[in-house]
């Protein structure tokens, strides 16, 4: 069956990986919206989605497309909400309910479930702040998937890496199967 799967692109190195997985995800007759911050453009185009999707990404709350607001239109019927990578700062906006950015606001809006995959340096990933962030927000009931051990782009071999793109898809079809 067919479902309709937003995906969130926050700010990480590990951005380049969700190309996969969106592809994957349209692959398996899904329909996939991406919502992107201004900072993951820093690590995958636009383009790319676009063309993967066939529709492209959104990068602006206030983005003409969408009158009501692409929190309202995109998560109107939604399945699933993937956040992938979920940086530090995305935690945090979603664990203190600021809809601060698109991507915090699809999160307030959304009520089909919602699953984070978080990648950041060990360092933060270690940070009681982030800890507590994630804590709060298992509590709300966000499905979490990593980060792994692994090299990390700082160059050290630590926890903080996003999990594999098959993994997030697994998890994905999971979440999808015990909805019918
Ligand atoms: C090269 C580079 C890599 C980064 N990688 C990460 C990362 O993996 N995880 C993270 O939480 N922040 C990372 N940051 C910091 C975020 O990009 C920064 O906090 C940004 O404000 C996040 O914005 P967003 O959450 O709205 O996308 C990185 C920054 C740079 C310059």
């Amino acid at each position: 069956m067919a479902h309709r799967i937003i995906v969130g692109i926050s700010g990480g190195i590990a951005a380049f990986k969700i190309a996969s997985l969106v592809s994957r995800l349209v692959q398996s007759g899904n329909r996939v919206s991406v919502a992107m911050t201004p900072s993951a453009e820093h690590f995958i185009g636009r383009s790319t989605f676009a063309a993967l999707c066939g529709e492209p990404p959104v990068l602006d709350s206030f983005d003409a497309r969408f009158p009501l607001g692409p929190h309202i239109e995109l998560l109107n019927g939604a399945d699933l909400l993937v956040i992938a990578p979920a940086t530090a700062h995305i935690l945090g906006s979603c664990a203190l309910g600021l809809a601060d950015g698109l991507i915090p606001t699809l999160y307030l809006q959304a009520e089909c479930p919602v699953l984070m995959a978080p990648a950041m340096s060990s360092a933060m990933w270690s940070k009681p702040a982030v800890q507590r962030n994630v804590q709060q927000l298992r509590e709300d009931g966000v499905r979490f998937i990593g980060p792994d051990s692994g090299w990390l782009s700082c160059r050290r071999v630590g926890e903080g890496r996003m999990s594999e793109p098959d993994a997030i898809l697994e998890v994905c079809m999971s979440l999808l199967g015990s909805k019918e």
